[in-house]
């Protein structure tokens, strides 16, 4: 796909008239990746992937991060049938309209109580994912042949949860650039549930295991695009008592 500057791009990213740079174009046309061939990457692949990680910048520059590679095939399957039961559990909590008067009674304060405690991981697209999950109608980790774990390590300065962001985000567009496809999968957190999940990937204080990313080669039956909001961007370039202009940015 060639994207040019004065072109609408296919995430819609406002134009300014000047060819895309190749960094630009890593960005612009990412895309998450939900199909991968079996076949893994090479570890040399893997090893700059995860060198494009360590550079990334970090609060007082602490890199709080760990990097779990995971390659081996059992691995990645057990990991996947263990986040499926821990999501058929929730959904069973969940899912309280679904059951009869004696389950809702007992599974609706509990759901309300799990809403509450998680709202982030609760929200409406992770919560109808984990419902696929939980219906065998869609995979945790994608079939994918590596998945690298970034564990956040806690003691980081400020927001570590952004540093790991940055991070993983450096790895995927380096992923990118080099033809492998990637998608971050927060739903790891299921794997948090488990003491032994925990113990084998060394997800214990003070390491956290809030994300991975599956790497591989992608098939070619990806997904399509995702479509990105018009942002009004508030611009603020006279004096502290001078208005703001507001500008569309995309589409
Ligand atoms: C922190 C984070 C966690 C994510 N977790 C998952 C996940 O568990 N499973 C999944 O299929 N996609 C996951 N995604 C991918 C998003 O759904 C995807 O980035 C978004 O829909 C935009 O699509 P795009 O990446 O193709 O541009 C995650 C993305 C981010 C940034």
């Amino acid at each position: 796909m060639n994207l040019h500057a004065n072109e609408s791009s296919p995430t819609g990213t406002y134009a300014e008239g000047m060819p895309w740079n190749p960094v630009e174009r890593v960005i612009l046309e990412r895309r998450s990746i939900r199909s991968f061939r079996p076949e893994p990457l090479p570890d040399g692949m893997i090893r700059r992937i995860l060198e494009a990680g360590r550079f990334a910048p970090s609060a007082g520059n602490m890199q709080p991060w760990r990097f779990v590679v995971i390659k081996s095939p059992e691995i990645i399957a057990a990991m996947e049938r263990d986040a499926v039961r821990i999501a058929r559990l929730f959904m069973f909590f969940l899912d309280y309209a679904r059951g009869g008067r004696v389950r809702r009674a007992i599974t609706m304060p509990l759901a309300k109580l799990f809403i509450r405690l998680l709202p982030n991981e609760l929200h409406a697209p992770p919560f109808m994912l984990l419902s696929q999950i939980a219906q065998g109608r869609a995979p945790v980790f994608h079939n994918a042949p590596v998945i690298v774990l970034i564990l956040e390590d806690r003691r980081g300065v400020s927001c570590p949860a952004v540093d790991i962001g940055v991070c993983g985000q450096n790895m995927v567009l380096a992923a990118h650039s080099m033809g492998a496809g990637s998608c971050w999968i927060g739903l790891i957190k299921l794997l948090r549930y488990y003491p032994k999940w925990r113990r084998r990937l060394g997800a214990r204080y003070p390491y956290h295991m809030n994300e991975s990313i599956a790497f591989g080669w992608p098939r070619p039956t990806a997904d399509g695009l995702v479509p990105r909001e018009v942002q009004i961007v508030e611009w603020r370039e006279g004096g502290p008592d001078d208005p703001p202009r507001y500008e569309r940015q995309g589409g």
